[in-house]
């Protein structure tokens, strides 16, 4: 369950109970970042966490519970974000972690990323003060986000060879729209083969997705993102609604199926800001595509030129 807008868009009650129902149903895991949402006036990036952290406390879940969070991407200094985010040198990840810790209230971390590639720290020097905090009992898991297959591979490579515990989450964007082939999203980095690939050599690493249902566009209350916007998006469109329709299901349910089918499968944190849509969202879990269904899907999402 992601919660990017808890504390700040989505008010505390909203957020609360969005909370409740995901755990009532059955889940137990929830995504957050302590950036979340500093772009909103008069935030200082903690509103998700501090929500989280407060939402544990007064149900009594503070163990029950899997939080990730991810650091690294909050603004630091003067100027234009992402050029002053905090980065992840090892000073850096020891203050962040703390501040995570107390707006989380509790005494670990289940899962934290490094939420943007920093290549101005060298990547051992990040990879180490991850796995450090491994070791001191702060942190069970450490993952990526926003990473190329190339970097993540070697950090892994890195922790490897010196003994150490090593990232076992990816998190990247990924819907069943492939991007346009020059698609620029900036600091965020798309799930590509290379890492598909990757992940379906190494069965301890896991790969999640976010903006997987695109803002609502399969839904038609957003518009396509440009950069999902090529020769082939009418045609895997048709296809999905076409799915849906044959299994009874909207269109984001099946996005979510085909993920959760996949080969690795890969986990979509969920997006959502009314019960209604998060009771959409976890009744497809239980969706099954067969065979068909998803070679139909494959087969038509991937731009066919470069236009
Ligand atoms: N690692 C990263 O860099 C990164 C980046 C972005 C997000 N994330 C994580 O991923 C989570 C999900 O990301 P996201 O919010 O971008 O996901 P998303 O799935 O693309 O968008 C979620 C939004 O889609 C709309 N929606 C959901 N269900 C709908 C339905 N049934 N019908 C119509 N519209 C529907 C809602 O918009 P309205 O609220 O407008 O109705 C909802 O807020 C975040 O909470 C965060 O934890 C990580």
């Amino acid at each position: 369950m992601g919660t990017l807008p808890f504390g700040s868009v989505v008010d505390d009650p909203t957020s609360f109970a969005l909370l409740d129902r995901f755990v009532e149903r059955g889940g137990t895991f929830v995504d957050t970042a302590n950036c979340y949402c500093f772009w909103r006036d008069g935030s200082d990036g903690g509103d998700s966490e501090r929500l989280v952290g407060r939402w544990l406390a007064d149900r009594g879940l503070r163990d029950e519970i899997t939080v990730a969070t991810k650091i690294g991407a909050l603004p630091s200094g003067d100027g234009e974000w992402p050029g002053n985010r905090e980065g992840l040198a090892a000073a850096t990840i020891r203050t962040a972690v703390a501040g995570s810790l107390r707006r989380l209230g509790r005494d670990t971390i289940d899962l934290l990323y490094g939420h943007i590639d920093d290549p101005a720290t060298p990547l051992e020097e990040s990879t180490k003060a991850f796995a450090q905090l491994v070791s001191d009992g702060l942190v069970d898991e450490i993952g990526m986000s926003n990473q190329s297959a190339r970097r993540f591979a070697r950090a892994r490579d890195i922790a490897h060879g010196a003994g150490l515990p090593a990232f076992t989450a990816i998190q990247q964007r990924h819907t069943y729209l492939a991007p346009a082939p020059k698609a620029d999203f900036d600091y965020q980095v798309a799930l590509d083969d290379t890492m598909l690939t990757y992940a379906a050599a190494h069965r301890d690493v896991t790969v999640l997705a976010y903006s997987s249902l695109l803002n609502g566009a399969y839904a038609g209350s957003k518009p396509v993102p440009p950069e999902y916007r090529h020769d082939a998006t009418v045609a895997a469109l048709r296809v999905l609604g076409d799915v849906a329709r044959e299994v009874g299901a909207t269109p984001g349910q099946v996005v979510y199926a085909w993920m959760l089918q996949g080969t690795p499968m890969i986990v979509p944190l969920v997006g959502v800001s009314t019960l209604a849509q998060l009771d959409e969202a976890l009744d497809a879990v239980d969706l099954k595509l067969s065979d068909e269904h998803l070679q139909r899907l494959d087969a038509v999402r991937t731009p066919t030129t470069g236009a």
